[in-house]
């Protein structure tokens, strides 16, 4: 016995970045930033803190399966920056809904939820709980090189949020790490310390876009391929893939690579761009919300990022 997702909610700050903004900032032009990734616009916080995102995407989540706040036994954020180095994202989240459960944050990029996801199984599994709040919400717009025109094109600010509760509807999940700092690096860039003799690096995204490109495509291939096999299906089986929005080309490779049909695919991409962690899930939220998820169906959901990492499942639709 493991989990079933009760209900989902998301969260994004009001302001629209579009590309013909950008184009004013940095050497770009709408076209390209269309053709080589498919992002239109992006979200981007002025006034909203990430703790306000996070609390509101718990807030909806929590709405949606009719679970509330004081019923949780744990909360796991994902997140690659939280409002503070510490107390966690997860303990901010828990004191601003009224929740008493034990919480903590887990970094793994933009695979973040998948791990987040698989983390939550073990405490399932080993029945240490009941409900379960997974919160993904990343907000890169402050780490990011606002002067490169390669990079700051590609992200925005958001991210969702899951309740699981007890039930058999996670059929498969894979994460995998491959530790390389060289292609996809955010450095801290302060230390406070008189002591330290090390040159410090601009806290920014540093990324070789074309090295990531190659290892996406295969990576999400790969992942939706073994998780659908681990959970005794085939790929025909499949009703909907929510893939890490990253780039409209690496999911329309990968569906080629995998012979899903592209209209399973959901696609938000357009809309938000590469949110990092909180991507995926707020892909499933919107899916969700759309009424396009029937109970039963079957969903393979992928992402991948820095670290490098990588996660995948099955899961079957539980509302
Ligand atoms: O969650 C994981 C995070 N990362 C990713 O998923 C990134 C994966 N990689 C990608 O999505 C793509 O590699 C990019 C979108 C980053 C780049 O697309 P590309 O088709 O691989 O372009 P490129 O880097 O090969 O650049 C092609 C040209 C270059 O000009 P030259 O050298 O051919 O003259 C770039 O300087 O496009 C130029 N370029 C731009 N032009 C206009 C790069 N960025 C821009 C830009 N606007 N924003």
């Amino acid at each position: 016995m493991s989990f079933s997702i009760l209900g989902t909610g998301k969260a994004v700050p009001e302001y629209i970045l579009t590309n013909d903004e950008l184009s004013t900032m940095v050497d770009t032009n709408d076209e390209w930033i269309k053709t080589r990734t498919g992002i239109e616009e992006r979200r981007v916080c002025k006034d909203e803190t990430i703790t306000e995102l996070t609390v509101k995407a718990a807030t909806a989540a929590l709405e949606d399966a009719g679970v509330k706040p004081e019923e949780l036994d744990l909360i796991i954020c994902s997140t690659m920056r939280g409002e503070n180095i510490t107390p966690s994202q997860g303990c901010m989240i828990q004191k601003e809904i009224g929740a008493t459960c034990p919480a903590f944050d887990v970094n793994a990029a933009c695979s973040g939820f998948i791990y987040a996801l698989d983390i939550a199984d073990g405490y399932f599994v080993r029945k240490k709980v009941k409900y379960v709040l997974v919160v993904s919400m990343d907000n890169l717009s402050n780490i990011t090189d606002w002067k490169d025109r390669s990079t700051c094109v590609l992200f925005g600010d958001g991210g969702a949020a899951a309740v699981l509760g007890e039930g058999d509807d996670l059929l498969s999940i894979n994460l995998t790490a491959n530790g390389n700092d060289e292609v996809l690096r955010i450095p801290h860039g302060t230390n406070s310390s008189p002591f330290y003799k090390h040159e410090e690096e601009r806290a920014v995204l540093h990324m070789a876009g074309n090295e990531v490109y190659k290892f996406a495509v295969n990576a999400m291939a790969t992942g939706i391929k073994k998780s659908i096999g681990d959970a005794g299906l085939t790929e025909d089986d499949v009703d909907h893939v929510i893939p890490h929005q990253a780039n409209i080309r690496i999911i329309n490779a990968s569906a080629k690579n995998l012979g899903i049909p592209r209209e399973k695919f959901f696609c938000n991409v357009n809309h938000y761009g590469n949110t990092s962690s909180g991507s995926v899930p707020l892909a499933l939220d919107e899916a969700n919300r759309a009424g396009l998820l029937k109970k039963g169906d079957i969903i393979a959901m992928c992402a991948f990022g820095a670290g490098l990492t990588t996660g995948s499942c099955v899961i079957r639709w539980a509302k």
